[in-house]
């Protein structure tokens, strides 16, 4: 028998829904709706879909979203410049400048740009302030795609404590926030990565496994251990140019066995990312209100 599904799909429709009475009292007492500004920086093709899926789920959902695009000869001046003038606009509660941002920006432009965002709107939990209150377990914003897979985690009750999870990847947006978001949840937690030596015989040991390498098909029923839970965070297109995860799902699906669980992709981190922004949003909105 294969493992269930967890369905990313159908949690973030309940979790839109829990949100909706949060965005109409702000709305309520603010005089407006939570703000969220969007960066867009050139042409990018993937980007200009992720930009417009986040535009129209904010917006579908009581916020007030804005895109700022700017042109791909735009300077890191004039990056720094919008995120400048977006943090001192009252009606914005949320600011999230999509990555990459054009090459001719240079080589430490996301760096300075992502921290030139106030991190009181910092709504995709870049900003080394919002890491070092999530490394601290104080109240942070989260970064959007390891917090989506957390609440997965949560929301279908799955144990964490004491068990070991095993995150397969190091960036600063996925790899190292999950770690800190399973740690936190007691599991004993391993990073590997590109130079770990027997990735499959690590993985086999793990009770939660999150693969966010952006490798199609790469963890194989070898790294399985029964029983588990392997969270597929990857979104790439395989050789037929169809949507993809990095784990090769049926015959994985199948090595886990009834006991265990697997994310799909489509349908299953990607909609929780999406909606973790909106969370985002309306958290960052209602930290605005109590301050005021
Ligand atoms: N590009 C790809 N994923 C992301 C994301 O989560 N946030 C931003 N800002 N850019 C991205």
């Amino acid at each position: 028998m294969p493992a269930r599904r967890l369905d990313g799909t159908a949690w973030a429709e309940r979790l839109r829904r829990e949100l909706e009475p949060r965005v109409a009292a702000i709305t309520r007492h603010a005089g407006r709706p939570p703000g969220l500004a969007v960066v867009l920086a050139g042409t990018h093709p993937p980007s200009e879909i992720y930009v417009r899926n986040k535009i129209a789920t904010a917006t579908a959902h009581g916020c007030h979203a804005v895109l700022h695009r700017l042109p791909d000869t735009a300077t890191v001046d004039e990056a720094l410049a919008l995120v400048r003038q977006l943090n001192a606009d009252d009606s914005v509660d949320g600011i999230l400048v999509q990555s990459p941002l054009p090459a001719a920006m240079g080589a430490d432009a996301e760096s300075r740009v992502f921290d030139a965002v106030d991190p009181a709107r910092d709504v995709d939990g870049f900003h080394p302030v919002n890491v070092g209150r999530l490394v601290q377990k104080r109240p942070a914003l989260v970064a959007c795609t390891p917090l989506g897979c957390a609440t997965l985690l949560d929301r279908e009750d799955i144990p964490l404590r004491g068990r070991h999870a095993v995150v397969i990847g190091r960036s600063d947006i996925v790899g190292k926030p999950m770690a800190m978001l399973l740690l936190h949840r007691d599991a004993t937690v391993t990073i590997c990565h590109s130079r770990t030596v027997d990735l499959p015989a690590i993985c086999r040991t793990a009770d939660v496994l999150v693969a966010a390498i952006g490798r199609p098909g790469f963890v194989t029923p070898d790294f399985i251990k029964p029983g588990a839970t392997v969270i597929d965070v990857g979104i790439n297109r395989d050789e037929a140019g169809k949507l993809c995860g990095d784990v090769d799902f049926a015959p994985v699906r199948e090595a886990l066995g009834p006991e265990g669980w697997i994310s799909p992709v489509p349908g299953g981190v990607g909609p929780m990312t999406i909606t973790m922004l909106l969370s985002n949003t309306v958290d960052a909105a209602e930290r605005t209100e109590q301050r005021t």
